[in-house]
């Protein structure tokens, strides 16, 4: 008993770790876009909760996590910056918020904490098809300063390439188009898996992951 009281404070908490040795860590890759009612329900309801579940340590079976916001978009001129995203023009700006935050908010947890934040005020937003984009929402989110970066990005080209960069990354995965949101496994195309983990998941994650604890599909 003491034993364990010495292991749970050198650990902070008790989470139940994965115990079979044919465990592999996955690699996720999260294609999405802003203003999609998928991605809406799956960022904060079911990508966030793996994150921040405390029974189960979840974290331990990704061993990278990409997040793409991207989806379905016509370039018109790239040159110029035109594009028409599937839910509009403050789609576009989401979805260029989005990649400015993946890229300096230096952790990832609180980096699907703010996107889930925004997640949650994009149905208000999407009442009104010409209102911007939240961008100046969610801040208490972010870590010290990460704010102040994320908007100098986000007024500068450096936004534009990201974005350019999440559309090369979407249409090479997506030749011949597909549905977002998509969780990728291992960088594979598995439509069945992707449809599942969007159902559930941690308990598709514990089966990529070959765990066969059942306190993981829980
Ligand atoms: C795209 O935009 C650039 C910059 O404004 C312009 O020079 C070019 O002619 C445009 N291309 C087309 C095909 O309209």
């Amino acid at each position: 008993m003491a034993l364990l009281f010495l292991l749970a404070a050198l650990v902070g908490c008790v989470v139940a770790k994965p115990s079979s040795e044919n465990v592999t860590p996955v690699e996720i890759t999260l294609y999405y876009e802003s203003l999609c009612p998928g991605c809406r329900i799956f960022i904060p309801n079911q990508l966030l909760p793996a994150y921040t579940d405390l029974k189960y340590d979840y974290r331990s079976l990704i061993s990278k996590l990409t997040l793409v916001p991207y989806g379905w978009v016509a370039v018109k001129n790239a040159t110029s910056h035109d594009y028409a995203c599937q839910h509009g023009e403050s789609e576009c700006e989401g979805n260029r918020l989005h990649a400015c935050a993946i890229k300096y908010i230096p952790d990832q947890v609180a980096t699907i904490e703010y996107i889930s934040c925004l997640d949650q005020l994009e149905s208000n937003y999407l009442t009104f098809a010409s209102s911007q984009y939240p961008i100046d929402e969610c801040q208490d989110k972010l870590p010290e300063g990460v704010y102040s970066k994320i908007m100098s990005c986000y007024n500068s080209d450096e936004a534009w390439e990201l974005f350019q960069n999440n559309g090369k990354k979407t249409t090479s995965f997506f030749p011949k188009g597909g549905f977002i949101p998509y969780v990728s496994f291992n960088n594979k195309r598995d439509d069945e898996l992707a449809i599942s983990a969007f159902k559930d998941f941690r308990k598709t994650l514990c089966e990529a992951a070959g765990v066969a604890d059942p306190d993981c599909s829980a």
